[in-house]
């Protein structure tokens, strides 16, 4: 049990969270430095939660082996219904493609029927929520109450409202929401360089693609557009892959990997690896231990992915990527070039192909982002922490020490 902080005010921690629909990160400023929180030694912690019949809730990583071998029972994207109506588009489709029930709970909010029994969307939030400051607890050895969560830009007060009931159910006191584009401009140190300057945030994520127009003033971040595409997402990129390498077993041999949900899993996480690896690599292998069975043998796969090959595949994602920019620029009547600081986070910006593409569009050379995009936003909310804990923080350097 981590011990009682001290009652000096600056021995409290407050964590800055980035609830996110596919991974979640936080961290901490501990002695004016960022500290992550880690599972398994990943600061990107799945937002999965498994719901077994009995038993505690599994999160993070652990959970998220379970969607292979327990759908029925393990929640993904629980994002993407809180705080929402059975009725609203994002519940309906996501209801499409889950291997449990979303039903009415109170009011006709979302809820989840999982064997048998119903969780409210706060329930499932709050273990993740819960999950965050356990870790937290024991890699800085405090006690934790309080947190800053980041919400998209575009958020419903239903949604704030949904997250702040889930911050309650862990007993967590939620301070404060932060807009996610406006965390991660933070985190590239934009509020270190106070002047009066147009700002576009592309947050792609792992399952939302989100682009927004920020006004800059002096300190001042105001976000006053925002568009984006909620089925857009780094998912989107795997999929592509694993599409591919079943298509070709399945001319090769008849083999449909499609039809066993184990194997159908394993070959969309091999494929986010092998994605992975090309962001930084020409050139990725793809190996999967029995993947497929022909004339009765067990098969591997062992293929080796070309990035321009790959690129090609996903250039359809990116076609949507930039019909998401030419909207919000056409909404509010900016040219590219009236933008004056392109900035990059979420793990999907990772890849050069969207790199690339986003700078082409706002006819530059250069897009503000760095390595760690991915948790760009968690950090960003944990800076934000800095004005409840009453310490002046010099930027710390975005890095992720483990
Ligand atoms: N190095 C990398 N190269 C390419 N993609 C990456 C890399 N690192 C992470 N990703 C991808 O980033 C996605 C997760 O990004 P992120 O954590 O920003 O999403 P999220 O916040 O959970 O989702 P959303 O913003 O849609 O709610 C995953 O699809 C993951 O595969
Ligand atoms: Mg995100």
């Amino acid at each position: 049990m981590p011990k009682e902080p001290a009652s000096s005010r600056d021995a409290e921690i407050i964590l800055g969270i980035d609830f996110g629909t596919s991974y979640s990160s936080a961290a901490a400023l501990i002695n004016g430095e960022i500290q992550w929180v880690l599972d398994r030694g990943d600061a990107m912690i799945p937002s999965v939660v498994h719901l077994p019949a009995k038993g505690t809730p599994e999160v993070g990583m652990t959970a998220h082996m379970r969607l292979a071998t327990h759908p029925n029972t393990t929640v993904q994207s629980v994002k993407r219904l809180l705080g929402r109506r059975l009725e609203d588009r994002e519940v309906r489709l996501l209801d499409a493609g889950v291997g449990y029930q979303i039903v009415p709970g109170p009011r006709r909010m979302a809820a989840l029927k999982i064997g048998g029994q119903t969780y409210a969307c706060e329930q499932v939030a709050s273990s993740v929520l819960s999950y965050l400051r356990d870790l937290a607890e024991k890699r800085f050895g405090r006690r934790i109450r309080k947190v800053i969560i980041a919400v998209p830009a575009d958020s419903e007060p239903s949604y704030v409202s949904a997250l702040r009931r889930a911050a309650r159910i862990s007993h967590l006191e939620l301070l404060q929401v932060i807009p996610e584009p406006i965390a991660g401009a933070l985190s590239l140190g934009l509020h270190g360089a106070p002047c009066d300057r147009r700002v576009a945030v592309c947050d792609f994520g792992g399952g939302t693609f989100d682009a927004t127009l920020i006004e800059q003033k002096g300190v001042q971040f105001t976000p006053f557009a925002c568009h984006g595409d909620t089925l857009l997402g780094g998912d989107d990129f795997d999929e592509i892959l694993a599409e591919e390498v079943a298509n070709s077993v399945q001319r090769r041999c008849g083999f449909n990997m499609r039809n066993d949900v184990v194997r159908w899993h394993h070959l969309r996480m091999r494929c986010e690896s092998a994605k992975r690896i090309l962001s930084s690599e020409e050139e990725a292998y793809l190996r999967m231990p029995a993947a497929y069975v022909e004339q009765g043998q067990q098969r591997n796969i062992d293929l080796l992915l070309d990035r321009k090959w790959v690129e090609a595949k996903w250039q359809p994602l990116i076609e949507r990527m930039r019909n998401v920019l030419a909207r919000l620029l056409c909404s509010s009547r900016w040219a590219p070039s009236e933008v004056e600081e392109v900035i990059l986070i979420g793990g999907t910006s990772l890849i050069p192909m969207v790199r690339r593409n986003i700078a082409e569009f706002f006819e530059r050379e250069q897009v503000t982002s760095n390595d760690y995009a991915n948790v760009a936003v968690a950090y960003g909310a944990t800076l934000q922490t800095a004005g409840h804990l009453a310490i002046s923080t010099q930027l710390p350097s975005l890095t992720v020490a483990s």
